[in-house]
């Protein structure tokens, strides 16, 4: 529920900023809970992401109401990291003022998460992976978001300079210090996850989670990693699931202005929405409508359907995009038929 209807119901419109967020109480009613791996922690089969669309670049009323639409409807998962705005910081910053308007209130209800891994300060000791830059990053990103600890605390990426014992090392003290109830990793490879799960072991704090790059159009990790992480018991986020809006209707007839695409420095330039690519969206949209479905919808239960996957995080730009990733949820099963089709298009 956002101002504006509490503002309608308690027949006070000019009140907008007085008045706090308070959550829908229907906000279990409809959404899926996954066990993230052999852990105690069920997450949400749709998560938020903060990577784009909360910087200081974007207004902050539209964000904010993505963020309260996702938790009235059981979204309890806000993905973020140290980096993510633009500028770098910001996400944090903001959803720190989010909580601070109202969701904190539901800080028990929520698993806040953040990372640190990619170039955030200068100097020697702003990246990558030592116990120096992590132990400090995360200090800052809970003083953004005004928390005192965040529920996962990932290594955002593999350092090939710096011991993964110390990396690890660094990842188990945290939770030690109760700055992060777990940890994880995120865009380690197959070989670099059997280690840092071992080593996690050693330490007696488990690998929680595995946050990687999975979508119809980028399935790295069917071959190795899924079986590795189930057999490990590691849960494993989807991140990107939309291949950042190309699994959507959106890009059917050229790039619109205020799409991600179209935007300067995109880590996803109009340059890739190739022929090949285009015929391949024609032909699954199709095939979703034939489901019922929008594009987007199908993309997301294609990745669900799999119980390994323990939830996808999308990032959506707007409430109308959010509410329509959350109907993926009304219909997850796929018929064998579908499955041929969509393995026959996807090449
Ligand atoms: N660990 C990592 O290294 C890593 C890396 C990347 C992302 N992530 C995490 O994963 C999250 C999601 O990544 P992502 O933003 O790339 O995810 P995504 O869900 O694949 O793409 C999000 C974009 O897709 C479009 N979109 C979403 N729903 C739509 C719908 N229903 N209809 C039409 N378009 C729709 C929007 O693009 P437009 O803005 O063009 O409308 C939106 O900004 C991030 O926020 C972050 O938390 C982690």
């Amino acid at each position: 529920m956002v101002f504006d209807e509490i503002n309608q119901k308690v027949g006070t419109p000019n009140l907008h900023a007085a008045l706090p967020y308070v959550a829908a109480e229907s906000r279990y009613s409809n959404m899926a809970y996954r066990r993230c791996g052999r852990s105690g922690l069920l997450l949400p089969a749709i998560s938020l992401g903060l990577w784009h669309n909360f910087g200081s670049v974007d207004v902050f009323e539209d964000f904010e109401k993505v963020a309260y639409a996702a938790f009235d409807n059981g979204i309890t998962h806000f993905d973020l990291a140290n980096n993510y705005g633009p500028v770098p910081g910001s996400a944090e910053e903001n959803f720190g003022r989010i909580l601070a308007h109202g969701l904190g209130r539901y800080r028990d209800e929520l698993i806040i998460t953040t990372k640190a891994g990619y170039d955030m300060w200068p100097g020697p000791y702003g990246e990558w992976g030592s116990r120096k830059y992590l132990m400090a990053s995360l200090n800052q990103s809970l003083k953004r978001m005004g928390l005192e600890y965040v529920d996962i605390f990932y290594s955002h990426r593999p350092d090939p300079n710096t011991p993964l014992e110390e990396t690890m090392g660094a990842l188990a003290d945290i939770v030690r210090q109760g700055k992060a109830l777990y940890v994880g990793i995120s865009n380690y490879d197959v070989e670099q996850t059997k280690q840092a799960v071992a080593i996690l072991k050693e330490h007696k704090v488990p690998c929680l989670v595995h946050q990687a790059r999975y979508s119809m159009f980028d399935r790295w990790t069917e071959p190795g990693l899924l079986p590795l992480l189930e057999q490990e018991g590691v849960g494993m986020v989807a991140f990107s699931p939309l291949a950042q809006g190309l699994l959507t209707n959106k890009y059917l007839n050229g790039v619109p202005a205020d799409s991600r695409a179209a935007r300067p420095n995109s880590f996803l330039p109009a340059s890739s929405i190739t022929p090949d690519i285009l015929a391949k969206i024609r032909a699954l949209n199709a095939l979703a409508e034939q489901r019922g479905q929008t594009w987007a919808e199908m993309a997301l239960a294609w990745l669900l359907k799999d119980r390994r996957v323990t939830s996808v995080i999308v990032g959506a730009r707007s409430v109308n995009q959010l509410m329509d990733n959350l109907k993926a949820l009304e219909h997850l099963d796929f018929s064998e038929e579908e499955l041929t089709q969509i393995e026959k298009i996807l090449g």
